[in-house]
């Protein structure tokens, strides 16, 4: 389980130096979701969960008369997002949790790339989300489907001489916490939000790319996502043996200098009730 404490400690750390690579797999996500903020004129936009920014600096430099505010609780991924919103002066960073953030201007768009999934009780920080959001405020945030509804996991765990079981509620707070739709429609209407609508969106995330693609992917998957605890927790041998079947597994997937796999997300969207 990826939770609260996870983000403030080590994955947060690990994510902050990584932060190039989760953006190239996140990549198709990001036009999906501005252009999902652009279907109607807003004044503050919050982004939910910002981490490294990137989704915060995007909207800053389209729109310099528009504000955004990224919200995270990880202090190293900030410290990345405010570096990278260089001199852009309309935007602003906060270090707290979304749950309970007090916003300085009531948002009127409320925006996510994968950040949404990791509330402890997501009724309630929606709850507090469309409280605190501007009359008929948007809502716009990107989610992964289910576990099993992303390839990508099932073929990179098949690395593993054992795969640790995967958590026993899919909706514990996590990664995939919001794969099953009617969960997350009756967490969001629970919370006060209208207007929900669902569009799915396969794509194809990127693990490994350049002159080396299949090392950098086996790189990758030793660092960030469900493979990298599990492998730091091998004896050498072992661990060993299991990056060349991680590598091999990989290598099946490369197309040219880009090794990429099935993914499936939600782009969900709402508006305040
Ligand atoms: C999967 S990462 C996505 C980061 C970023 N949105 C992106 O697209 O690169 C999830 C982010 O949510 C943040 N997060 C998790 N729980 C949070 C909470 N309760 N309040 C604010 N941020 C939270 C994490 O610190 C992390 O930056």
């Amino acid at each position: 389980m990826t939770d609260h404490r996870d983000w403030t400690g080590q994955v947060g750390h690990i994510w902050a130096t990584e932060w190039r690579r989760t953006d190239r797999s996140f990549g198709e996500l990001t036009p999906q979701l501005l252009a999902a903020a652009e279907v109607e004129t807003y004044a503050h936009a919050l982004d939910i969960g910002c981490g490294a920014g990137e989704l915060s600096v995007a909207l800053a430099s389209r729109y310099p008369d528009r504000h955004v505010t990224g919200v995270d609780i990880s202090g190293e991924l900030l410290a990345v997002a405010r570096q990278r919103s260089g001199d852009f002066t309309n935007t602003a960073f906060a270090h707290a949790d979304a749950a309970t953030f007090e916003p300085r201007h009531a948002p009127d768009l409320l925006l996510s790339r994968h950040g949404v999934m990791f509330f402890r009780d997501p009724v309630a920080a929606f709850a507090h989300l469309h409280d605190r959001a501007a009359r008929k405020a948007r809502l716009a945030f990107s989610c992964f489907r289910t576990r099993g509804q992303n390839a990508w996991v099932t073929t990179v765990m098949g690395a593993l001489a054992e795969a640790p079981a995967p958590p026993a509620d899919p909706r514990e707070p996590g990664p995939f916490a919001f794969g099953d739709r009617d969960h997350v429609d009756t967490v969001l209407r629970e919370a006060g939000w209208r207007e929900i609508a669902f569009h799915q969106i396969d794509y194809r995330m990127i693990f490994g790319a350049g002159e080396h693609p299949v090392s950098d992917a086996v790189d990758y998957l030793t660092r960030v996502g469900p493979t990298a605890s599990p492998i730091a927790a091998l004896p050498d041998e072992e661990r060993a043996a299991t990056l060349v079947r991680l590598a091999s597994i990989l290598d099946d997937h490369r197309q040219g200098d880009t090794v990429s796999l099935p993914a499936s997300a939600w782009l969900v969207t709402a508006r305040k009730g």
